[in-house]
């Protein structure tokens, strides 16, 4: 019998055209997270703060479909870091996610290197970068793989480059439900990777992340939207949003977080960032 496909590569299957209208209820609910994280601190400040003679060049780690850069353009980026030109090298092993990414990026972005990659496996000669950033993004890299992956993230910058990884606590909901979700209907699937094994990766890579914890409720009142968001929540739509409400720790949990015709959900979520050592 075949083994059944991994996290990371059901993640890869819903990261292609056939996955859009699942990315779309996601996102339905999951724009929060990129207001909340484009809110929580100055970006702008880092980007103009690690600039090179005006120029700054930024990694995007699994860039995704670029909602982070676009809510960073909806919120005036441009102006912000007038004076300062934005490179921006995307990563992805998706070339859907690279091609979405690439079509939102505009000013101050100028779009470098596309590189389709597993963070894990990016080659050592591409590095040099001022600012590196990860956000929502690294859910599905192995927890036995993720400090392999921070690791090559840090050693792509440049000495006193900017890293930063937006990622979700195991108390917060993307994990919360995954857990479930894992218990009672996948027990054999790779489990997520968390917040604190990030945390746990980057000082093992030798540099010291500071970290501030976000709170805030996504919701929605239309069950088929709420089905979507959950299905992509664990990059399997095999289970009916019916059966997960009727089923084990999955029920359990939605039983939780429904009132009325209502679905709303906790994320409690890290902003982890870092400067790499200055060359001695
Ligand atoms: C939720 S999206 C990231 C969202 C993105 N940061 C944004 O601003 O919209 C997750 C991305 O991680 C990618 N991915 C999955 N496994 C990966 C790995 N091992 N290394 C790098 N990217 C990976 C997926 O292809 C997908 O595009």
């Amino acid at each position: 019998m075949s083994e059944p496909p991994s996290t990371e590569q059901r993640s890869l299957a819903h990261w292609a055209e056939a996955g859009r209208a699942g990315m779309e209820a996601f996102y339905a609910l999951a724009l929060e997270d990129y207001r909340r994280m484009v809110a929580a601190r100055d970006w702008a400040a880092d980007l103009r703060a690690h600039a090179v003679d005006g120029r700054v060049r930024v990694l995007d780690v699994a860039c995704g479909s670029g909602k982070f850069p676009a809510e960073l353009i909806r919120r005036g980026l441009a102006d912000a870091v007038a004076g300062t030109s934005v490179e921006i090298a995307l990563l992805d092993p998706s070339p859907f996610s690279l091609a979405e990414a690439r079509s939102v990026l505009a000013a101050p972005f100028t779009v470098g290197a596309r590189h389709r990659s597993r963070i894990q496996d990016l080659p050592a000669d591409v590095g040099g970068f001022d600012v590196a950033w990860a956000t929502h993004a690294l859910y599905a890299v192995p927890p036995d793989e993720i400090g392999a992956g921070i690791a090559r993230m840090v050693a792509a910058l440049r000495p006193g480059g900017f890293g930063a990884v937006v990622h979700a606590t195991a108390a917060s909901h993307y994990l919360r439900f995954a857990a479930a979700f894992r218990d009672t209907f996948a027990p054999a699937s790779v489990p997520f990777t968390t917040a604190a094994q990030v945390e746990q990766a980057l000082t093992a890579a030798g540099v010291g992340p500071e970290v501030t914890t976000l709170h805030y409720d996504v919701a929605h009142t239309d069950r088929a939207v709420v089905e979507g968001f959950l299905q992509r929540c664990v990059f399997d739509d095999s289970v009916p949003l019916e059966r997960m409400e009727a089923e084990g720790s999955v029920g359990t949990y939605l039983a939780q977080h429904v009132r009325g015709e209502e679905h709303r959900f906790h994320q409690v979520v890290d902003v982890i960032t870092w400067e790499n050592p200055a060359a001695s």
